[in-house]
């Protein structure tokens, strides 16, 4: 089986964004990665509904909407209304996971669980069955480009291995700094899914960039 990518708009040209969505429409990604700030939960702005309103008009793909907001809980009926297939909330945002958890689910929606780099991976113990994804960090969010935390290929195994311990069919998402050599480590450590923006969108060919991170 393929690795699932899923290249990160954030990274994208903002003045050619349809021409930047369609491109990702003909190449072999797998899903597309909103990355939602608030400037308080991060400190960066980035995009909100009237442009993934508008983006979602152009592209079939699947969305994957990462929520780096404070009260993420408040946004459950606008995210489903985009029609986004999971909604990654951050642990260090929710009082209430469960709840929120619970509630992202009954939109119609698959509720994905993120963690900054510092948090444990042994925190999700109790929520990971109600989980479909747990995306993990591999930079401090709030911005592209910046350099993979080598300590997130450990955190991948120890996932996987409370994974198959439950026996749960949760995917482990990674986000941050993954390129062809960071994301060839992540997927032997038991990566499923790769978020990637300036590796993809910086390349000369995009196309085959998204082609070699799903071979890997
Ligand atoms: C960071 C975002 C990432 C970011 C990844 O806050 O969550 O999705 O776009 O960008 P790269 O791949 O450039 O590290
Ligand atoms: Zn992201």
């Amino acid at each position: 089986m393929s690795t699932i990518v899923a290249p990160s708009l954030l990274a994208a040209d903002f003045l050619n964004l349809e021409r930047d969505i369609e491109m990702l429409n003909r190449s072999e990604a797998d899903w597309i990665h909103l990355d939602i700030m608030d400037g308080v939960f991060v400190p960066n702005i980035s995009f909100g509904f009237p442009v993934i309103n508008l983006l979602k008009k152009v592209t079939q793909k699947p969305l994957d909407a990462h929520l780096m907001i404070v009260q993420p809980e408040k946004f459950i009926d606008e995210i489903a209304a985009t029609g986004a297939t999971y909604m990654n909330v951050h642990l260090e945002a929710c009082m209430h996971l469960h709840r929120v958890v619970q509630e992202i689910r009954k939109k119609g929606m698959k509720p994905a669980v993120t963690l900054n780099p510092h948090t444990p991976v042994s925190l999700l113990e109790d929520i990971l069955p109600d989980l479909e994804m747990v995306l993990l960090m591999s930079v401090n969010p709030g911005f592209g480009g910046q350099q993979f935390i080598d300590n997130s290929v450990r955190k991948v195994v120890q996932l996987k291995e409370m994974i198959l311990k439950q026996q749960t069919s949760t995917l482990i998402e990674v986000d941050g700094g993954v390129n062809l050599e960071t994301g060839r480590r992540l997927v032997n450590a038991g990566a499923d899914v790769l978020v990637a923006g300036s590796f993809v969108f910086s390349s000369e060919n995009p196309e085959e960039a998204i082609r070699m991170l799903r071979a890997l």
